[in-house]
């Protein structure tokens, strides 16, 4: 008797005899006949009960429900004509049932398993493996493994080791808070739990080991968002005597080679795109842009500059920037249009947007200005309407919105405009992969706050040659060798080219405002092994839950996460995080008080 898998069975096995277990997706009673649909991990196929073949299956047939977990054996068929269903890799043959053996009955499940249909959050998390045993789950987690085999087998292939490193370990800062795990033979101390194996991977490197990879789970205790969990997978790399050309290329390989291999019907792309973060900032208003759709941000402050619109004068005279979009085919637009749009750039910290349409093609003039929509055309005028329309190259359907402001905030709200547009329009599929390499970040900026250098990515990265020396005069001016991978508009991968010597990771050190002592306390253990011979290496980390979630078209990393916690760090299912014993508590030493509310 063959044993295949209920999505395996195919024409080629007409006639012969099977026997599948799974769940029961859907029963369908025609009078007579019964039919039910039979799932496992593998997919459907649909088995038909006939009362005159066999009385036993057909009363078993008449009891199970949905989710019910049953054993059947059978004859596959195929269809009869005009009864096939497309749909379905299955969808030509069908199990004609001489028995079944119910294996487990089942309670009606709080949400139909059967269909992909939208489900409370809450609901997923507290029923989670039911959840999970939906179709598009079970798909996405078998995606999931085969992006990781093809990682190991890829990084195999070019002669990486994989190397395990250690979960308990000292705080290894990556910007986030670290989740802290108390020691119960040594009272009153701690161990961190890795935000990444950043200085493992350097201390390899130290090591000699000079090419290594791993699958690594890393743990951030952040604000969480729909692309962030607070333990979450990261692919890690690190090589050797590598400078940052090399690693650029290594990343595109790896990426490449994964789509074509994923999506053998795709066209092949060798080279991704690359810009720097002057470039992204400017034209995109976001270090992460989603080059799926086109809708630049423009600069045109010089040309807004001496109008009679006050409030653009203002904001340029205390040194902000005009910029503007164009959104294709929106120059109908109403007022309860472009005070949504309000609304959503106000939550960047902007006043609002400046919106400007067209009744004719223009050129205008004060006699045709009453044919630009716009609350303002009258202070701008009809001069700098004209030349905005043209230099943004908008055409009477379209609609141009500007934002005034300091550059931060007119970056982030028109790239939140971009975005939506983006979305509004349907300019993008899920379909599309747009990646792009965005390099040449700034290896520090100026915390207000703090008032003190920060790193853009971290204390471990190196700087470019030719900006090194501004590290003394003007350290806002210094270009790290830091990259990010961004995919479709989230940034998937980020790396660099590190420090190897103690006397430049201690400069930095002390531009971060690590005293001395504090840096050496600290940071030590590496610096220490930079005095004996550390190689120049560099690497990057890859989210692998960003790279699934993306792949599988999927909006948030929950949907490729088997077990993700809440947007409060929750794990509803499990109960966690959960009160503790006394005993327990008295055993580490540690005494907890809990903040009234
Ligand atoms: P970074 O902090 O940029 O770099 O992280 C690398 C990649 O990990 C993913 N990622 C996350 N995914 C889910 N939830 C989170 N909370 C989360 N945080 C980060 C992102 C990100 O691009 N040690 C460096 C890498 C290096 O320099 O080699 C690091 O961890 O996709």
């Amino acid at each position: 008797m063959k044993r295949l898998g209920c999505a395996d069975i195919r024409e080629g096995d007409s006639e012969s005899e099977v026997e599948l277990f799974g769940w029961v997706n859907r029963r369908r009673d025609h009078g007579g006949l019964i039919f039910l649909d039979l799932r496992d991990s593998t997919g459907i196929v649909q088995v038909v009960i006939d009362p005159n073949v066999d009385g036993g299956a057909h009363i078993m047939a008449e009891q199970v429900r949905p989710e019910w977990v049953i054993g059947i054996k059978g004859v596959v068929r195929l269809r009869p004509e005009g009864s096939a269903n497309d749909e379905l890799p299955t969808g030509k043959v069908e199990i004609h049932c001489s028995q079944i053996e119910i294996l487990n009955p089942a309670k009606t499940p709080p949400f139909a398993i059967n269909e992909d249909s939208e489900v409370d959050e809450y609901l997923t998390m507290r029923y989670r493996p039911l959840y999970l045993r939906r179709t598009r789950m079970i798909e996405n987690f078998r995606l999931r493994h085969k992006v990781v085999k093809f990682i190991r087998d890829f990084f195999d292939r070019q002669d990486f080791l994989e190397i395990e490193t250690p979960i308990l370990i000292k705080a290894t800062p990556e910007g986030a808070r670290d989740y802290l795990v108390p020691s119960r033979v040594h009272p009153g101390s701690f161990y961190a739990l890795p935000q990444s194996p950043q200085q493992l991977k350097q201390l390899l490197m130290v090591a000699g080991f000079e090419r290594y990879f791993q699958i690594a789970r890393c743990f951030r205790d952040e604000d969480l968002r729909a692309d962030r969990q607070p333990e979450f997978t990261q692919l890690d790399v690190e090589l050797s005597f590598v400078d940052t050309e090399d690693i650029l290329n290594l990343m595109e390989q790896l990426f490449a080679e994964l789509v074509a291999y994923l999506k053998p019907d795709s066209v092949p792309v060798k080279r991704f795109r690359r810009m720097t973060y002057h470039e992204a900032m400017s034209t995109y208003g976001t270090d992460k842009p989603d080059l799926r759709y086109d809708i630049p941000l423009s600069d045109v402050t010089h040309q807004l500059a001496g109008t009679e619109f006050k409030v653009f004068n203002q904001i340029i005279a205390g040194g902000g920037i005009v910029k503007a979009i164009v959104a294709p085919g929106c120059g109908d637009y109403n007022r309860r249009n472009i005070d949504e749009l309000n609304d959503l750039v106000k939550q960047y910290g902007a006043g609002g947007v400046v919106p400007v349409g067209f009744i004719s093609d223009g050129p205008f003039n004060d006699a045709t200005i009453e044919e630009v929509r716009s609350p303002v055309s009258k202070h701008l005028g009809p001069e700098t309407i004209n030349q905005l329309k043209e230099t943004l190259q908008a055409s009477s359907t379209d609609l141009i919105l500007m934002v005034a402001g300091s550059t931060d905030i007119v970056n982030a709200a028109l790239s939140g405009l971009r975005e939506e547009f983006g979305k509004r329009l349907g300019l993008w599929s899920d379909q599309q992969l747009e990646f792009v390499l965005v390099t040449d970040f700034p290896l520090l900026q100026w915390d207000q706050d703090r008032a003190r250098w920060e790193s853009v990515n971290h204390p471990f990265t190196a700087a470019t040659d030719e900006t090194l020396a501004l590290l003394d005069t003007d350290p806002g001016a210094v270009v790290s060798k830091g990259y990010d991978l961004v995919l479709n508009g989230v940034e998937i991968a980020g790396g660099s080219i590190r420090i190897h010597t103690r006397e430049l990771q201690e400069k930095i050190l002390l531009l971060l405002g690590h005293e001395a002592e504090q840096a050496e306390e600290q940071f030590g253990h590496l610096m220490g092994m930079f005095d004996y011979g550390a190689p120049p290496h560099g690497g990057f980390a890859c989210g692998i839950d960003r790279l699934v979630m993306i792949l599988a078209g999927e909006n948030t990393i929950r949907e490729v996460i088997a077990f993700p916690k809440t947007q409060t760090g929750a794990d509803i299912f499990f109960g966690a995080p959960s009160i503790v014993d006394k005993g327990q508590l008295d055993e580490l030493n540690i005494a907890t008080r809990v903040p009234e509310v």
